[in-house]
């Protein structure tokens, strides 16, 4: 899919060559005298067309306009979340008649409202065709994003860039969170980022089994044996700013499948934990991203990524394992397994003298219970870094929220037969599997992001939402200056 940018006002959108014309229409909007302006007041007067959010007019063919459809769609109080919302449902409605080529109207593009239109257009006609290629990709190949005036479309250039860059990014995380299992494996994620390697300003190393003994990752090798697919740890760097500036870490949590090992899960829905790598495949969209903008940053990305498989070998309730930074860890339920690969890298990522650390994982169904599918869980340990990522999230449209770390919440880890538990009790289990974490991440100010409940969707519109790619990128663009 093709973005382009142009200067569009009504009048010369008339005669604009496209499929599809979308035009976001708002009580606001200044008279031009042109066919579509009048269409637009006539659609108004007859009660057609009100100012609801989202509120759709397709008319075939109006005369003297070039494009065979165009969609009237008000964008409300003209808010991103509304641009988002609008474009959405026109997206969906021109589907069926299979456009090759849409242009989308906006009256201004000042905050974030292109990019909340990119991502729409991208998302809305999103198919997967890795496993299925009898679901033929989108024909969708140029999207026009028009603004009114030349200046307008002169000073969105830069968020246009950010915007391609974020429905990349997203684009990829979404994709590989949507690979099955057996055709996302930690080593198919291992070639992702040797691929992401090859870009301009990334470098990328992949660690296999033997090095992740040899450096004392105890922990994470622990939940890799119960599978005959071998691990992975990635380290990914991007490197935009001189060596000397302290990166930002990004930990994302890479479990390809999560069958809650020897604690098997019940059957139903299993087949969704195929999605318990969306943590990994937000930090690879992240870096797809970084890669397009090249921003004068310094960023390390860290996947730990396995298998968790019940097995002979494998993992058992009650054994005791030594992870990396020499804490002992009594496994008392195999199935939370992301803190017990993501500990590892925590320590590993001290080596770098971060600035911050931020991982990311689809780490409890406690979050989902807690937030639903609409706001990440977000913990940290410096409130500065919170404010920054929850502002982040509010720009980009991927919000979350914080939650909190209070230290009575780590009573439940307690064991008597090694430094801390896996588990604690159910009650708060999204915090207090924060809390092992933080254990591990008292180097540097640290952040987690559990995107459980809004990495996928359910139902019949499973898949993945490459969330929080938008979240990450807003965040990391934001350190440039602040340096
Ligand atoms: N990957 C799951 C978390 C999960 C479950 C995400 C359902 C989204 C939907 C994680 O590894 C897990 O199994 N967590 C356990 C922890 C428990 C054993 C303390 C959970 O949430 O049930
Ligand atoms: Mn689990
Ligand atoms: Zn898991």
């Amino acid at each position: 899919m093709n973005f382009e940018l142009k200067t569009l006002d009504l009048h010369a959108a008339a005669t604009h060559k496209t499929d599809a014309l979308i035009i976001l229409v708002s009580a606001k909007d200044k008279p031009v005298k042109s066919v579509l302006a009048q269409l637009i007041s006539d659609a108004r007067k007859s009660g057609d067309l009100d100012e609801s959010p989202a509120k759709l007019l397709s008319v075939w063919h109006p005369q003297g306009v070039s494009a065979p459809r165009v969609l009237l769609v008000s964008s409300g109080d003209g808010s991103a979340r509304v641009v988002r919302q609008a474009v959405t449902a026109a997206v969906a409605l021109l589907k069926a008649t299979k456009p090759t080529h849409i242009t989308v109207c906006l009256a201004d593009a000042s905050e974030h409202r292109l990019q909340a239109a990119a991502q729409a257009v991208s998302d809305t006609s999103y198919v997967y065709t890795a496993t299925k290629p009898s679901a033929k990709a989108s024909e969708l190949k140029r999207v026009v994003l028009a603004l009114p005036t030349a200046e307008k479309t002169k000073a969105a250039q830069h968020e246009f860039a950010l915007a391609r860059a974020q429905v990349a990014g997203v684009a990829l995380a979404k994709e590989w969170g949507n690979r099955p299992a057996n055709h996302a494996t930690p080593s198919h994620l291992a070639q992702v980022a040797k691929g992401l390697g090859k870009k301009a300003g990334i470098h990328c190393q992949v660690l296999g089994p033997k090095e992740i003994e040899k450096l004392g990752m105890g922990s994470f090798a622990a939940v890799a044996r119960g599978s005959v697919e071998p691990l992975r740890f990635i380290v990914l760097h991007y490197t935009g700013a001189a060596k000397t500036v302290a990166p930002t870490v990004l930990v994302g949590k890479g479990i390809t499948f999560d069958t809650g090992g020897i604690s098997l899960k019940p059957g139903p829905a299993m087949d969704e934990m195929k999605f318990d790598m969306c943590g990994a495949a937000s930090v690879l969209g992240t870096f797809e991203a970084l890669a397009q903008l090249k921003p004068a940053i310094n960023v390390v990305g860290l996947i730990p990524t396995c298998e968790n498989m019940p097995d002979a070998s494998a993992l058992k309730p009650g054994d005791v394992i030594t992870s990396m930074s020499g804490q002992t860890i009594e496994v008392l339920n195999t199935d939370a397994e992301g803190r017990l690969i993501l500990c590892d890298a925590l320590t590993y990522a001290t080596r770098f003298k971060p600035r911050a650390v931020i991982d990311i994982a689809t780490l409890t169904g406690a979050c989902v219970i807690s937030l639903g599918h609409v706001r990440s869980g977000l913990f940290s340990t410096s409130d500065d870094l919170a404010q920054d990522l929850f502002a982040a999230g509010e720009a980009a449209l991927d919000p979350c929220w914080r939650l909190p770390l209070d230290d009575e919440y780590a009573e439940g880890l307690k064991s008597n037969f090694a430094d801390v538990a896996n588990v604690a009790g159910r009650d708060g289990g999204a915090i207090t599997a924060a809390k092992f974490l933080q254990r591990f991440a008292k180097d540097y100010p640290w952040a987690h992001l559990d995107i459980a409940g809004a990495a996928w969707k359910s139902g019949a519109a499973k898949g993945a939402t490459g969330r929080p790619v938008g979240l990450l990128l807003h965040y990391l663009l934001g350190t440039v200056k602040a340096k």
